[in-house]
């Protein structure tokens, strides 16, 4: 197993917008993100992954990139960034950019002028196709966020693919000139310093168009996809030693692994999406269901399996895209504190390299959305429009718990640093508005509790600098037909973890007699602090208790508590 930093590595996500405001205007913005910079290093992260902070008209706040070259107007200046980046060199951490490049915003000049004729320079540079035979757009494809993928133009009497939504039109990759356009695109941020890059829905770059303009969806994976990144590897990536994941939905762990295997030269892990779809009915996300234990289980173990020594996967719950993970697989009223530790056990004792998003290491809760005029987010919007208003599929009191549950403005609430009004996110009016329980759960608070969900982060990223097994240990598992015990362990030589967890609010029974003889292990981490180790072997768990055992008394230094 070769050694690589980035496997090392816990990367944290910064959504600029929610994280910090310098200035008031109730947007976060470089300097907010500069100015907290030693609360992430005490946190003891390794790289910071930060959303788009490119120029934008923000129809999809910085997925919708009007300059690839500039800052957001809201975000600051080239100059604040500049020393973003010092800031996070002078502290030993690392930074990935979002690089969104299977679409520009419609406002890019690119984009602009290809709409005008079907002949000017930039005329290919986007996905044009001529209407049907008998009229209307090329094919059936449905966008993302709603209604059809294609959007007519008169000026060349043609429709251009948009995936997401009409004012992010897709690039067209099969022309060498946009790969080259983007290729310089990434040196240029590599000179200003950048580690590495996250690729924004990179496997939908190559689009297949099936013969029937009826038929499915085909947009993923197209044929050349892989071709595109071996390119983009030569030209740009290889030799620098950075950090890539690319954003992958409906990638299966072969796909992972043609991604990933290092000899195929492409990335260096991706983000998989078949566990946060496990709530989603027949319908899609918003034909919402259950969350279930076994089946989050049953698909982060095979994942597990299939990727050991073939690839290398990423480890998240959740992002600025999918809700809080608390409120989702844990339980966010009776048990917030226990099962926000619980889950960092599933994100970060598991194989892979580790992914934090902001607000998730003080255990931040979805924001229970009361109506649409809490809504910011054009996914939800349109959805609303679309499903309930247009097509009538859904019920408003069911798309209304279906936004509640899943929609994306419930990562998006401000960061909640301390109790002071708007949770100390801005003298201003935040744009989106602050979870009301920032009173109680703020990063102040946490700072000062030892008994925290920040210092349990803290103690679970300072383990994982000490322990190889946490990174390059073998996953097995444990009881897996258990109705609620998420367990496993890792295994590297004669290093072993044992992780049980109790995924319930029931009291439940476990026994590891026939598993960890008597004194050979020892207690590595427990989210109730008066867990004790039992001599039989016997425990009985507490609503969401869990805890990890490690086989060798190892020499540890004192804990630092100084984050370093
Ligand atoms: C990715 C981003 C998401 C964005 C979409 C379109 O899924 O994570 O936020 O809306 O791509 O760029
Ligand atoms: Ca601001």
């Amino acid at each position: 197993m070769e050694r690589q930093w980035w496997k090392e590595a816990v990367v944290y996500q910064i959504y600029p917008r929610s994280f910090q405001d310098s200035n008031g205007d109730g947007i976060g913005d470089l300097a907010g993100i500069s100015s907290r910079l030693d609360y992430l290093k005490h946190l003891g992260v390794d790289v910071l992954w930060i959303s788009p902070f490119f120029k934008s008209p923000n129809d999809d706040n910085g997925y919708d990139i009007s300059d690839y070259r500039e800052i957001m107007t809201e975000f600051g200046t080239m100059a604040e960034f500049d020393e973003l980046v010092a800031g996070i060199h002078a502290r030993g951490m690392k930074l990935v950019m979002d690089l969104v490049v299977n679409h520009s915003s419609d406002e890019h000049a690119w984009f602009q002028a290809s709409r005008q004729s079907r002949t000017n320079p930039w005329a290919d540079y986007y996905i044009w196709k001529d209407p049907r035979p008998e009229g209307g757009p090329p094919n059936d494809w449905q966008s993302i966020f709603s209604g059809s993928a294609w959007e007519y133009v008169p000026e060349r009497g043609q429709y251009y693919l948009h995936l997401f939504s009409p004012k992010q039109p897709d690039l067209n990759w099969d022309n060498p000139a946009v790969r080259r356009e983007i290729h310089e695109m990434m040196k240029f941020w590599l000179d200003k310093g950048v580690d590495g890059f996250r690729m924004d829905v990179i496997n939908l770059i190559s689009k297949s168009f099936a013969a029937d303009p009826e038929g499915e969806d085909l947009y993923f994976q197209g044929p050349r996809l892989h071709e595109y990144l071996q390119e983009m590897n030569r030209n740009v990536l290889a030799g620098r030693n950075l950090l890539t994941v690319g954003e992958c939905p409906g990638a299966s762990p072969e796909d992972a692994i043609d991604f990933t295997a290092p000899e195929r030269g492409e990335l260096t892990m991706i983000f998989t999406f078949e566990h946060m779809d496990l709530d989603s009915g027949p319908g899609g996300k918003w034909d919402f269901r259950e969350f279930a234990m076994p089946a989050l289980r049953e698909n982060l173990s095979r994942w597990q399996l299939s990727l050991h020594e073939r690839g290398w996967n990423s480890l998240y719950l959740n992002n600025h895209d999918q809700p809080r993970m608390v409120s989702r697989f844990g339980d966010d009223r009776r048990y917030p504190k226990e099962s926000a530790k619980l889950l960092a056990h599933v994100v970060h004792f598991l194989e892979g390299t580790p992914y934090i998003y902001q607000g998730e290491e003080l255990g931040m809760t979805n924001l229970n959305i009361e109506g649409l005029d809490d809504l910011r987010d054009l996914e939800s919007i349109n959805a609303w429009h679309d499903l309930v208003e247009a097509r009538s599929l859904f019920t408003p009191e069911h798309m209304m718990e279906a936004i509640r549950r899943k929609g994306r403005d419930n990562a998006r609430t401000p960061m909640q640093w301390d109790d002071s009004p708007q949770a100390g996110f801005t003298t201003g009016q935040p744009w989106i508005r602050v979870n009301p329980n920032y009173q109680w759960i703020n990063a102040a608070q946490q700072l000062s509790d030892p008994d925290s969900v920040l210092q349990y982060y803290r103690r679970i990223l300072s383990l994982r600098r000490e322990l190889p097994v946490m990174v390059y240990g073998r996953f097995e598992p444990l009881f897996p037909d258990h109705p609620s015990l998420f367990a496993w362990e890792r295994i590297l030589g004669e290093e072993r973890l044992i992780v049980v967890n109790n995924f319930s609010a029931e009291p439940t029974p476990v026994d590891l007699s026939g598993i960890a003889r008597q004194g050979e292990f020892e207690l590595f981490l427990a989210n109730y602090s008066d867990f004790r180790l039992s001599p039989d072997g016997r425990y009985e768990l507490r609503p969401y208790e869990g805890f990890v055992l490690y086989n060798e008394a190892h020499e540890r230094e004192d804990q630092d508590v100084s984050g370093r």
